[in-house]
């Protein structure tokens, strides 16, 4: 029997999630469908449960929904209690609804596999301190950086965040101002500035000799934060469309035990 999947959120629309779980049950001749769902701002746990009573097998969770897909799963994986987030629904023989958060491995396997950099040892700097900041943090640590530095234009929630996380790793939250005569060799931006057309106040020297400039959103051309990293140095550029696909590649394995290959899936939706 075909096993149901969908993406839900509000809008959804313009999800480019059905297209890349196509292209991985094609891929790897999984018998699934995979389909967009738009559920109304205040009826997101009751289209969840409409969907499992259905027979459906999983969900991944979008915006707005990620905290509230944290409160319906009946069992979380540890990258997703921290988190306080979930991207991705399971729903289990037994009724369990298992909650996990692909998006930090979607990051970090973007960043190490397909652009070949290693964290290992590097001074990493993530600007923002939100939902999407928040949901990548563990394994962005567990990839052992040097340093982790969290900047905020609202400090305090940068320093909260960093202390959420300080058994995990070497961590720390502040302003922009604080980045001063300071050098990264990766800077990750999770704000949703990029969204408004806007750039955090960041210091033009901050990028550290072949770093690589990373924005988790993705769009036509260089986004405002990778115009100003082009233009202060840094080697590498970076959106996010790689880790949209990693996340989804996370979610299929979590769903069908088999990783899907990510590089032709990536290729093609770069050329749409
Ligand atoms: P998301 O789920 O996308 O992370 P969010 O939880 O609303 O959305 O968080 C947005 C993040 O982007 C916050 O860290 C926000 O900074 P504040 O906490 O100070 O609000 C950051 N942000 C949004 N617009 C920004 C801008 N123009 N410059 C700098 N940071 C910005």
């Amino acid at each position: 029997m075909t096993d149901r999947y969908a993406v839900v959120g509000n809008p959804i629309g313009h999800s480019k999630s059905p297209l890349i779980h196509a292209e991985f049950a094609r891929q790897t001749g999984q018998d699934i469908t995979y389909t967009a769902m738009l559920a109304p701002l205040d009826g997101f746990a009751m289209a969840v449960k409409a969907f499992q009573a259905e027979g459906g097998r999983g969900l991944n969770v979008t915006v707005p929904f990620k905290q509230q897909a944290w409160k319906v799963a009946t069992r979380l994986t540890d990258r997703a209690q921290l988190a306080e987030a979930v991207n991705t629904l399971k729903f289990e023989a037994d009724g369990t609804i298992l909650g996990d958060n692909t998006d930090g491995a979607g990051l970090t396997r973007d960043i190490s596999e397909n652009h070949g950099i290693s964290f290992e040892g590097k001074r990493v700097l993530l600007m923002g301190a939100g939902g999407a900041a928040r949901g990548v943090l563990l394994p962005l640590l567990l990839q052992k950086p040097a340093q982790l530095a969290i900047a905020n234009r609202t400090p305090e929630k940068a320093v909260e965040l960093a202390r959420h996380f300080a058994s995990y790793g070497q961590i720390e939250g502040g302003s922009y101002a604080r980045l001063a005569d300071r050098q990264f060799d990766i800077v990750i931006n999770a704000t949703s500035a990029s969204l408004s057309d806007q750039l955090p106040p960041l210091p033009p020297d901050v990028f550290a000799e072949g770093a690589l400039a990373y924005d988790m959103m993705y769009g036509k051309g260089l986004t405002p934060f990778l115009q100003f990293a082009q233009a202060n140095g840094a080697e590498h550029l970076a959106d996010g469309l790689g880790m949209l696909v990693e996340q989804a590649a996370e979610s299929f394995l979590l769903w069908r035990g088999v990783r899907p290959l990510t590089q032709p899936v990536i290729a093609r939706l770069k050329s749409c």
